[in-house]
This record gives structure tokens, C-alpha cells and sequence, in this order.
């Protein structure tokens, strides 16, 4: 099966896997193609005695059937000695699995100090001491895939089991906080609480439902929350007969039984017992600062004096940003139609004029060569991004600031259609002052196909403090310009109106044309549309470096960094830097910088006429190929997860290498990598050798790689396969 999950290249630690659960997690782990180290102690349930033999017979299982494994004997008290036997054996440590277990059921009353403490030194403090030993190794290499596993009598209770009922929700605390340090690292831990026919469960369960349950009904879960392209994070799961369900803590909305300068009592509670526990309108919160946001709350509505001033829709009790609920939301836009009139009445918006004849085919639907600008894209998308409506999102919209725009076109813009478009909350961030929310925006043609994506990134002013994260992968950064003077710069006055005919287009807040609402928001008049300011800016570019070439327009990038008024003058800043124009904007009359951190992304070689002169780069052609496939790296995480290999370019001049190149997409995290002058660090999965000027023809397509393979101007070593995934990677999104 070409989508089957597996594990090759893996090194996967399950404790505990001589028998089982965590016999049957190692033996489907090296069916994948993970290495295993299989971990057990081999005494009986109490916990009582020690063998090789349970852990030997897994491990000769798994090499039979062409496995990679090796036994360990130690206890999960010596959890250094366990990772130690992965990293001798395997070089690494990417998943551990703590499953060893043992019982000793007593009631309460007769529970001794040797009944608390094995069972609390086995399940939590060695699930503690195996993971330590992991953690520093995994957060280097920035992977790591944690399972720490509970117990329905942890999770709920049960007769006879309290020590070990505590030391399995000791577990769940355990992993909420692992969830929260890992996370930077890309270490993911999960919890689960099986259900299954075992040892452990014999003296419980009657033998006919022992058969029932089989552990390979569990395993499954566990090998995909282990997965690298599984995200989940701090889970708890209960899973057992082939199904699995999700466990959450609730917390009910409460009551504030204090009043002001009235000391509290006990009668108190009793009269508000039934708020109190009434969950009509729960929250689930996953941070320590979403439940103390509330205790806050109560200070500051109690006390008008009180040092606390939380924010209003941070933190409160309704949990008004919950990023759990928001993030991944995805929300369905109705289609939309446009036609001439509507992407003139835009050109028209961002300041084109019959007063420049190149600007007539944008204005002009009796052009020969009539076409939209590529950053009308923004304008079908305006229209959907979602300020309502979105679960865990409570945010006053007169407090939302746009703060950055990313663009990118999959296909050039019809001058006419109808396009539906699909919103994803991708990512919420907590800045402190004020929540970022990120929403990407996809937009489809009728025939189904996608026409441009749109990032949009606004600040809810003062929405921050609800205890979320503070920066995102999800978010398209900007990137400084060169620190050398501009290549090219082209100035361009506004006109007094521009706000007036750019607000047709959809955006008709009247911060942009009401003088008075423009003074309600701080400002002395009213401000230019920040899409106003980056249609100009996209133009500019587009003239400067594509001949207007709207084919030639991938992508853009913006920051808003200052408004400008309507009638001041917009003075873009360029740097070409291969197929990326960086540039700036600049108030003319003030100095002061507008847009930045800006870009726009050109496909393919630009060949436009006033470009800069290839000699102005001290880098040489193959150089900047290679600079754009590290970009593209990084843009595309997504496609770069799914191919793991470290490649070496060899460059000749036709006869003898001349340039070594690394694109190295397996050290990292998966969906990292480099791109870097010199060979590997360590061996390549593939090395390609071809000349640096059939390269360059291969990349702008006028050398097909089939062809240069058998007519021996491209030669590839080592594994063929990856090669080919590659070049879907750089293929794809860079017309490469
Ligand atoms: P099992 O008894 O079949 O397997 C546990 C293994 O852990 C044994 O092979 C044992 O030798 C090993 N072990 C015990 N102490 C060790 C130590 N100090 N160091 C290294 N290995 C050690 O039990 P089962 O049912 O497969 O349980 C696996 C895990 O799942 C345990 O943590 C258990 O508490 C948990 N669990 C199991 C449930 C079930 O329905 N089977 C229900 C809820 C939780």
C-alpha cells in the first residue's frame, strides 16, 4: 500500500515488550520497518523476579520475519541503560513507548509502603527515567514521539488499585506538561489507556473476553500517534477492540460566590452549589493560564481596585480564545462572481491610470492581451475571512488590525468566473498585547481548481494573555531586504481619491473615507486600505521586474508597517535576488517605511528588460537555483515531509566536477531541511552528477530529465526513488 505508514530509518524503544501490549507494539513497529529495542525485565506481575527470556522471544520473532530488534534486560529504573542500548545498537533514539507494568491490587487500607512504591516506581517514576534519558537526544534532532501509558483505573478509579490508579494519572500530569516543553522540538507525547487480554488482565477479566481484546486491536493507535506525520499532542486516548476515543478535562462555567467587602463563607458555597457544578456552559482548557484566567477575572469584576486587569476576551471564564477550538476550524465561502468591470474597477483601486499606456490592458476589457492583476487575488478572498462565528474565536472586531498579506496564484487570474473559497483558522498566537490569527485561504475555480491561496495574518488588539503559544510555523514570514542600496525604485503619488475607488472593490469600512470614524480610531484623516498599498506595491514590481507580464507573478508577501494617506506618494524599494524581489515601501513625503519584509516571487527566469544585471551578484546561476530550492524547502513543509534523503549535487563544466551542492532533507525535523554549498555532513541517499549548463536547462524545463538520463548527461547514484520525489518537490511549486 503506497500510503501505509511505516517507520524505516526509526528507532523505536518499547519497555515492557516481552510480553502483551508492548510485545505486540514492537513486532507491528519492525513489520514497518523500524528498528526496535525490545525492553523487558521478565519478572512476573508483581513486579517479582527477572529473565532474558520474554524480551529474547520477541526479538527473535521480529528477526525471523527479517526485523531489526535488540533485547534489553534492564528495569525501567535504569531508563539511561535503555536509551543507551538504542543509540549503541542503532545510532539513535526517535520513539519511546512506556508500556512495562506490573500490579499489586490491595485494598486501600492494606496497601504497604512496598505495594505504593514498586507500582509507583515501575509505571510513573520509570516512565519518568526513560523519557529523561530520550529527551535531550530527541531534542536535538528536533523528533521525538513520546506514549506514556494510563489506565481506565487511573482515569476513573477502581477497587483495590489505588497506587496504582495514582501513578497512572500521575501519567496524564506528566504528559500535560511534556506536551508543553516538547512541542518546540517537535517532541509529541500522547497518552493511552488500553484495554486488552493480558497477563495483567487475567485476574480481572474471564478467558473468553481475555481472547476477544487482542493487543493488535491497540497496537494501531499507538503506531500512528508515533508517526511523523501524526501532529497530535498531549492527547489522552482510550483505546481497546478496535475502536479509540479521546478523554478531556471539563470545567464547568462556575459562580463567583464573593461580593464586595462581604467576607466569604461556607453558606456561600452551599447556596451556589448547583452553578457551581453546573456544566451547561463548560470549557475544556488546556493550559494552566486558561484556568487561572478566570480566578483573574473574578479579582478584577470583584474588585475595581484590583492590580489585575485581565483582558476581556482573554482567558475570562467563557474562554473567549480557546486556540484548541479555533485552530484547524475550516469554514465553506459561498461562490462568488466577478467579471471585467469588477478587476478594472480594482486596477483603478490601486492606481492605474490611462495616463501610462502599458496600463491599458488592465483597463481596457477590448485589449488584445486584457488580463488581471495578480493581486486582485486578495479581493474574492477580503470577502471571506472570517472575524465571526468561529468556535473558540470571541473577538470584537473593531479591534482587528490586518497585519501581514501573503499571496500566492496557482493559476493565472481569469478576467471573468465564479470562485468559491475555503477558510482554515491555521493558527492562533498569543503576543501578549494582542492575539495573531492566522487564516489561509483557499480559492477555487468552477472547475474545482485551485486559483490562488491567501494568507491573511490580523492582530486582535488587546485579545492576548490566554496562555497560548507565541510564534507559529503555520505563518509565511517576512524576510529583510539586502542591506545594500535598492536596485530599482519606482515612486508614484496617490491620488486624494484612491481610498474613495478602492473601496469599491469590498472593503468599505469607513475608517478609509469618514473623517470622523478616522478620528474615533486615533487617526488625523482617514487612512489608505493596507490592500491599497500593496496593489500599488505589486504593480510596481510587476512592471519593474515581469514587463507586466502577469504570468510571470507567483507570489507576494507584505507587512503592514505604517498607514498611508490618500494623496501621499508610495515609493517602492527592489532587490532582485534571483526569481524574489524583495521590497520595501516608503511614505514619500515622511520617510517612513509603509509595507516591509516585503517580497514578491517571480516564476521561473525573469526576463524582463530592466532586471539587474546578473553581475551585480557575486553568486554564480547554479548558485541561486540551488538558493531557491532551500527557499522552496522551507515554504513547502508539507511536500518536504515526504521526502527523507540527503542529496548531493555535483556540478561539472563538463568534463570535471566544479561545485559540490547538499540539499539535505533528512538531519532535521521532518519538513526541515538544507540547502548549503560543499557535500553532506553525513552519506548521501543519492548523488547527481551533470554539468552546470544541462542543469540550468533541466531546471527551466528545456531539458527533460528522462532524456538527459539516457542520453548520459544526468547521472545518479544511490537510491533513484527519492530522487524522483525530489524532483516532484522542487517541480511543483517552482516551475523548476
Ligand atoms: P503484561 O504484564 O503482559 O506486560 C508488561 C510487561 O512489562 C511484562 O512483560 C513485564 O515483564 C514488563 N515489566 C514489568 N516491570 C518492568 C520493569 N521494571 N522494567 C522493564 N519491564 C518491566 O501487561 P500488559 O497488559 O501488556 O500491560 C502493558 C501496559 O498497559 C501496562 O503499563 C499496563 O498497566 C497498561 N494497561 C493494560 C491494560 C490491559 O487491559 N492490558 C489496561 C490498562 C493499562
Amino acid at each position: 500500500m503506497s500510503d501505509q505508514l511505516r517507520f524505516d530509518g526509526r528507532v523505536v524503544l518499547v519497555t515492557g515488550a516481552g510480553n502483551g501490549l508492548g510485545k505486540e507494539y514492537a513486532l507491528k513497529f519492525a513489520e514497518r520497518g523500524a528498528s526496535v529495542v525490545v525492553n523487558d525485565l521478565g519478572g512476573d506481575i508483581k513486579g517479582e523476579g527477572k529473565s532474558s527470556r520474554a524480551a529474547d522471544l520477541v526479538v527473535d520473532e521480529i528477526k525471523a520475519k527479517g526485523g531489526k530488534a535488540v533485547a534489553n534486560y534492564d528495569s525501567v529504573e535504569d531508563g539511561e541503560k535503555l536509551v543507551q542500548t538504542a543509540l549503541d545498537t542503532f545510532g539513535r533514539i526517535d520513539i519511546v513507548v512506556n508500556n512495562a507494568g506490573i500490579l499489586r491490587d490491595r485494598s486501600f487500607a492494606r496497601t504497604s509502603d512496598l505495594d505504593w512504591d514498586l507500582v509507583h516506581r515501575v509505571h510513573l517514576r520509570g516512565s519518568f527515567l526513560v523519557t529523561r534519558a530520550a529527551w535531550p537526544h530527541m531534542k536535538k534532532q528536533k523528533y521525538g514521539r513520546v506514549i506514556l501509558t494510563t489506565s481506565a483505573a487511573g482515569l476513573y478509579g477502581n477497587f483495590g488499585q489505588a497506587n496504582y490508579s495514582a501513578a497512572k494519572m500521575g501519567l496524564v500530569g506528566l504528559a500535560n506538561t511534556l506536551e508543553k516543553e516538547g512541542v518546540k522540538y517537535n517532541i509529541l507525547t500522547n497518552v493511552i489507556a488500553p484495554m486488552a487480554g493480558s497477563r495483567l488482565t487475567q485476574t480481572v477479566m474471564p478467558q473468553d473476553i481475555i481472547d476477544a481484546l487482542k493487543p493488535e486491536y491497540v497496537a494501531p493507535l499507538v503506531l500512528y500517534l508515533c508517526h511523523e506525520g501524526c501532529t497530535e499532542n498531549g492527547g489522552v486516548f482510550e483505546c481497546g477492540a478496535g475502536s479509540a476515543c479521546k478523554v478531556r478535562l471539563e470545567r464547568s462555567d462556575g459562580a463567583i460566590f464573593r461580593q464586595k467587602n462581604v467576607p466569604v463563607s461556607p453558606e456561600q458555597v452551599r447556596s451556589n452549589w448547583d452553578k457551581i457544578c453546573d456544566f451547561s456552559n463548560s470549557t475544556y482548557p488546556r493550559s494552566t493560564q486558561a484556568a487561572t484566567g478566570a480566578f483573574m477575572a473574578t479579582l478584577a469584576a470583584i474588585d475595581e481596585d484590583s492590580p489585575i486587569k485581565p483582558n476581556p476576551t482573554a482567558g475570562s471564564g467563557g474562554g473567549a480564545i480557546d486556540p484548541n477550538k479555533a485552530i484547524g476550524t475550516k469554514l465553506k465561502v459561498e461562490p462568488r462572481s466577478y467579471g471585467p468591470d469588477q478587476v478594472i474597477l480594482y486596477a483603478l483601486g490601486v492606481g492605474m491610470s490611462t495616463n501610462e499606456p502599458d496600463h491599458l490592458k488592465f483597463l481596457y476589457e477590448g485589449s488584445e492581451d486584457f488580463s488581471v492583476l495578480p493581486t486582485y487575488g486578495v479581493i474574492p478572498a477580503f470577502g471571506s475571512v472570517a472575524t465571526a462565528g468561529i468556535p473558540g474565536l470571541e473577538i470584537d472586531p473593531t479591534k482587528i488590525l490586518h497585519g501581514e498579506q501573503y499571496l500566492e496564484l496557482h493559476k493565472t487570474i481569469p478576467t471573468s468566473g465564479s470562485v468559491h473559497s475555503e477558510i482554515t483558522i491555521a493558527d492562533v498566537i498569543d503576543k501578549g498585547s494582542g492575539a495573531v490569527i492566522i487564516q489561509d485561504i483557499k480559492t477555487y475555480d468552477e472547475k474545482n481548481e485551485l486559483l490562488f491561496t491567501n494568507q491573511f495574518t490580523t492582530f486582535v488588539v488587546g485579545a492576548g494573555g490566554f496562555g497560548g503559544k507565541r510564534n507559529s510555523d503555520k505563518a509565511k514570514p517576512t524576510v529583510k531586504p539586502p542591506s545594500r542600496e535598492p536596485d530599482a525604485v519606482i515612486e508614484e503619488k496617490t491620488s486624494v481619491d484612491q481610498a474613495a475607488l478602492y473601496r469599491l472593490s469590498g472593503d468599505k469600512n469607513p475608517l478609509h473615507l469618514d473623517p470622523n470614524f478616522a478620528a474615533m480610531g486615533g487617526f488625523s484623516k482617514p487612512i489608505l486600505h493596507g490592500l491599497c498599498s500593496f496593489g500599488h506595491a505589486g504593480r510596481h514590481v510587476l512592471k519593474q521586474y515581469a514587463g507586466n507580464d502577469v504570468e510571470k507573478f507567483k507570489a507576494i508577501k507584505v507587512r503592514f508597517a505604517k498607514p498611508v494617506l490618500p494623496g501621499q506618494t508610495i515609493r517602492t524599494e527592489m532587490w532582485k535576488e534571483g526569481n524574489r524581489i524583495h521590497f520595501q515601501c516608503k511614505v514619500g513625503e515622511t520617510g517612513d517605511v509603509c509595507l516591509s519584509g516585503a517580497y514578491v516571487d517571480l516564476v521561473g527566469t525573469a526576463s524582463d528588460a530592466t532586471s539587474t544585471p546578473a553581475e551585480e551578484t557575486s553568486e554564480s546561476p547554479v548558485d541561486l537555483i540551488f538558493k531557491e530550492m532551500g527557499r522552496r524547502v522551507n515554504d513547502f513543509p508539507e511536500e518536504t515531509k515526504k521526502v527523507r534523503g540527503i542529496f548531493l549535487y555535483r556540478m561539472t563544466d563538463g568534463k570535471k566536477v566544479i561545485s559540490e551542492y547538499t540539499v539535505d532533507l533528512k538531519s532535521g525535523a521532518p519538513g526541515t531541511g538544507k540547502v548549503y554549498k560543499g557535500t553532506p555532513k553525513t552519506k548521501a541517499d543519492c548523488t547527481v552528477t551533470m554539468s552546470e549548463k544541462d542543469f540550468g536547462d533541466l531546471v527551466i524545463g528545456k531539458l527533460n530529465p528522462q532524456q538527459a538520463f539516457f542520453q548520459g548527461k544526468l547521472k545518479v547514484a544511490g537510491n533513484i526513488m527519492l530522487m524522483q520525489k525530489a524532483g516532484t518537490l522542487f517541480q511543483q511549486h517552482a516551475k523548476m
